[in-house]
């Protein structure tokens, strides 16, 4: 026998069930967005290595061990498979001069590589929603942002107990964040013996990537370091609790976390996530922050500039647990048939129904009806429609509803009661009216 060839190990295939799920919170994400008058960007999957080096920042987790990058054969030049989308969009932005005429507010939707440990909830391949907000200075975007974030979480239907909570902290301007630098390397170079060996790589490097450790006797230490706040000029610190009074207006619950300083480099003043105690360790759903001179690092103009990427693995993942996602039905109407000359009729049909908008999937096997019928009540269809030769010779089908409105379930037949014989050339009509009944979920 030929063995087998498996898919590589932290990339899932995502299969038509759970993608039912998906496209529910896809839906629901996308509107939200254009809501907020973002408009979306799709870049490539591979970019040039360089961006994300000098992007995201050579001391990262993500720059130093987790970039899936390769040679080209042909040219000799290196290229990666995005980790993240901020980089590839400033690179387009600049690339196609988006802000020519002011401010743009992007998002986009796709697939990140990471080559990290897989584990539940934390994958090699996974998808990320994410905003990008090019050329607004000040915290009123930030609130905004953090407004659409705190909004989606009730659209999706989290209870207050299930959303996730908002950490949030401030890095400063580039001054600022020097002079912390500055402290830091002070404070820590004096327990160099308790620094681990990352942390040890890290003191003179980047610093603040410290601060990141996940390393209980690191975290014991990093309680006793230098705050970012005490080096904070007046200005960062007005334009903070401007944002913090924005959130509080709107009721959004918050807690500062001085060592929150995310795992990019790219990041200066307002940084957040979004985290919940209901995935494991994996616990972060969304991050984001403002990045104000990542356009200059990539040789644009300056410009100011913030956003966020929620991961989808992640977030459908706490749905799940929080018990809310519905699944509609998709398909409007599943085609079964007695006989040949009904399977054609049926066929022929189905394209009427089609060009008026109605989704229709037609059997096309040859099983009995009983079998036929099984297949359409665990299709997604709302209703049934019999094709039978004696029918048709009253140029008439049958209909019955399946996940349709207020349909009561038989159990003897595991169908659903309310069966009516329609006339071929009232089908269109009757059916359009049944279905623009409200949605309902299976
Ligand atoms: P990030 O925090 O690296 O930020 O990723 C954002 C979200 O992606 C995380 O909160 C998490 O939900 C998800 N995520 C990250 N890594 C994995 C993984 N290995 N498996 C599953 N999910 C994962 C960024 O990527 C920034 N580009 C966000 C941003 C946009 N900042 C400004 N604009």
């Amino acid at each position: 026998m030929i063995e087998k060839i498996s898919g590589i190990r932290g990339m899932n295939d995502l299969l038509p069930e759970e993608l039912k799920l998906w496209s529910f919170v896809e839906r629901k994400i996308i509107s939200l967005f254009n809501s907020y008058g973002y408009e979306e960007i799709r870049t490539p999957i591979l970019e040039n290595t360089s961006l994300f080096q000098r992007g995201i920042g050579e001391v990262t987790d993500i720059v130093e061990k987790e970039m899936y990058s390769f040679t080209d054969n042909l040219n000799g030049n290196s290229y990666t498979l995005r980790p993240e989308n901020t980089a590839s969009v400033m690179r387009s932005n600049i690339e196609h001069h988006l802000t020519y005429n002011g401010p743009r507010k992007l998002w986009y939707f796709g697939p990140m590589f990471r080559h990290e440990r897989p584990q539940q909830g934390r994958y090699r391949q996974f998808y990320q929603f994410g905003i990008e907000a090019i050329g607004y200075v000040g915290f009123e975007i930030e609130a905004e942002q953090l407004f659409m974030i705190s909004k989606l979480w009730s659209l999706l239907g989290l209870s207050k107990s299930w959303k996730p909570k908002l950490y949030l902290n401030c890095l400063g301007t580039l001054e600022e964040r020097s002079s912390f630098r500055k402290a830091l390397i002070d404070f820590f170079s004096i327990y160099k013996d308790v620094l681990d060996k990352d942390s040890l790589s890290r003191l003179e490097r980047n610093p603040l990537r410290i601060l990141d450790s996940k390393n209980q006797k690191i975290k014991d230490l990093i309680s006793e370091a230098p705050e970012i706040n005490q080096f904070m000029g007046k200005e960062s610190l007005k334009n903070f609790s401007n944002l913090c009074n924005l959130l509080e207006e709107r009721s959004i619950p918050y807690e500062l976390n001085s060592s929150l300083v995310r795992g990019l480099d790219y990041y200066n003043s307002t940084v957040f996530e979004w985290v919940t105690p209901f995935l494991g360790s994996q616990e972060a759903v969304c991050g984001g922050g403002r990045y104000d001179h990542l356009v200059e690092m990539l040789g644009g103009k300056p410009n100011g500039a913030c956003g966020f990427a929620i991961g989808m693995e992640r977030l459908v993942s706490l749905l799940k647990k929080a018990n809310v996602l519905k699944v509609g039905s998709c398909l409007d109407l599943y085609i079964v048939h007695i006989g040949s000359f009904a399977k054609i009729k049926g066929l022929l049909f189905s394209e009427l129904l089609r060009a008026v908008g109605i989704s229709v999937k037609v059997d096309m096997t040859d099983a009995s009806i009983k079998s036929q019928m099984k297949k359409a009540g665990l299709s997604t269809a709302r209703f049934v429609a019999i094709f039978s030769k004696e029918y048709l010779d009253e140029d008439a089908v049958v209909i019955r509803p399946i996940h349709a409105p207020n349909s009561v379930k038989d159990e003897k037949i595991g169908f659903r009661t309310g069966q009516e014989k329609i006339k071929l050339n009232n089908v269109i009509k009757y059916l359009q009216s049944e279905l623009s009944q409200k949605e309902i979920s299976k």
